[in-house]
């Protein structure tokens, strides 16, 4: 059997349980969901079990034991079935294709589990991630506690296996990268496209063309073609399609909103490619030109953005990039009058008040990978709590945050958001901006694999313009 990404992580999730005095960890794959009727959404693996086994089709299970002992079941042949769903892997094929040691059919679960579990130090599994999980085990341990008299031991404590998995996925292999940067660089040409296509459907149309309204839905189908077209097979997460006031709404969905020329729109879309996702936000004008006050507060998110990169190296605390785009956006908010000077004082104040939330009111990012909010600790490991103060103000026992190493990925998105109120510019109302990328931690500093699409405002001027 030769080695693959695969048989690598189970050999050291086997390794992981050694460690901890032995046992053996379970593992699902997600359920399949009903649409209606006889139709299903979309199916898509569960993260975890496709870490450990590249294997998508549903109904599969994976059990490692501390000896490294892999152990599939996976849905069983079914000529009838397989005419109407797909070719089915099964079982006899799957201990080739997937390298584990024995494969049984999904069928054989309840009748096989009791036998692997028994004798078994502890059973590790996925805390709160699989509806009736919990049960189902007790269901397995039930019926080797059943067999005590006859010499079998039941596990005597149980685990959760997210705390293993989760940092194996935190820090990404070079096979994980590859896929990162492909799913970036798909996203960045869906962006590119969406942008080019909002400023062709704003041109006068040519004479005898009929003229369409420019809709946010029409974006968001240039992105989903873009995506499929290169093999993605899903959007990583619904995405955001922010046409002028919309953009202010986080987590608005591309509507039929227009879009109007002299409004920003803001797309935050990014797809998945083999079960790795990418996470692009842009905000550029539907015609192709800034107006003063747009330019005025995008330059501010970039220059934050700007600082945030400089500090996302090894070393560095996942925080840090947060405090340092943070400082610029409150200083550039004092700047331009969305916070008065003579009220809130100069940028220390801002800071420590927390008066720059009225415009930025999320985190600077979060952690990428197969999941678009990945997985991974955020504070770091092994360290004492000290004492701080949370964001309402509360002191709190927090451990200091995850210091940053080659290999991260994370998000950098600043943004500024301004809604219509009393005492805040007239000019700026209901401009919304973000701009996100995706940053790879490498040895000395920071990949960022997204910018396949430009981020500086000419340059985003200059591909509307073609
Ligand atoms: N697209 C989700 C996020 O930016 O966090
Ligand atoms: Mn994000
Ligand atoms: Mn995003």
């Amino acid at each position: 059997m030769t080695q693959t990404v695969y048989t690598k992580r189970r050999a050291l999730v086997a390794k992981a349980l050694k460690a901890a005095g032995g046992g053996i960890a379970l593992l699902p794959t997600a359920p399949e969901h009903a649409r209606n009727r006889d139709s299903d959404f979309p199916y898509r693996h569960d993260s975890y079990f496709y870490y450990l086994t590249g294997f998508t089709e549903p109904g599969g299970w994976l059990a490692i034991d501390s000896t490294g002992k892999t152990t599939l079941f996976c849905r069983p042949k079914d000529l009838e079935r397989e005419i109407w769903d797909g070719i089915r892997l099964g079982p006899k094929a799957a201990i080739a294709a997937l390298g584990v040691d024995e494969a049984f059919s999904v069928d054989e679960l309840d009748a096989k589990m009791p036998l692997l579990l028994r004798n078994q130090a502890a059973v590790w599994y996925p805390f709160a991630t699989h509806t009736g999980l919990e049960t189902q085990i007790d269901g397995w341990l039930g019926k080797v506690r059943a067999r005590i008299r006859y010499g079998a031991e039941c596990p005597q404590s149980q685990h959760d296996l997210c705390k293993v998995l989760d940092e194996m996925r935190l820090i990404k292999d070079a096979h994980e990268i590859a896929i990162l940067r492909r799913a970036g660089a798909i996203s960045a040409g869906a962006h590119i496209r969406a942008m080019q296509t909002s400023a062709a459907m704003l041109r006068t149309p040519a004479k005898g063309t009929a003229h369409v309204v420019p809709r946010e839905y029409h974006l968001e189908a240039e992105l989903l073609h873009e995506f499929r077209r290169n093999g993605s097979q899903f959007p990583a997460y619904t995405s955001i399609v922010a046409a002028g006031a919309n953009a202010c709404v986080l987590h608005y969905r591309a509507g039929d909103a227009e879009l109007k020329s002299g409004d920003l729109c803001l797309i935050d879309a990014g797809c998945e490619l083999d079960g790795y996702a990418s996470d692009i936000t842009r905000t550029f004008p539907a015609n192709g030109k800034f107006t003063p006050a747009q330019r005025t507060l995008y330059d501010i998110v970039l220059s934050a953005q700007v600082a945030a990169i400089k500090v996302t190296k090894p070393g560095k605390r996942f925080t840090d990039p947060h405090d340092a785009a943070t400082r610029v956006l409150a200083q550039g908010m004092l700047d331009v009058g969305l916070l008065d000077k003579k009220k809130h004082g100069g940028v220390e104040d801002v800071l420590a008040s927390g008066a720059y939330r009225q415009f930025y009111m999320h985190r600077t990012g979060h952690w990428m990978g197969m999941d678009v909010h990945d997985c991974g600790d955020y504070t770091e490991p092994g360290s004492k709590p000290r004492e701080e103060r949370d964001p309402l103000g509360e002191m709190v026992m927090k451990k200091p945050p995850r210091i940053l190493r080659a290999g991260m990925v994370l998000t950098i998105e600043p943004g500024i958001y301004v809604r219509p109120a009393k005492g805040v510019p007239k000019e700026f109302w209901n401009i919304g901006i973000r701009i996100e990328d995706d940053a790879l931690v490498t040895a000395k500093g920071c990949e960022l694999i997204t910018r396949g699409v430009p981020v500086r405002a000419d340059e985003i001027e200059a591909l509307m313009r073609v």
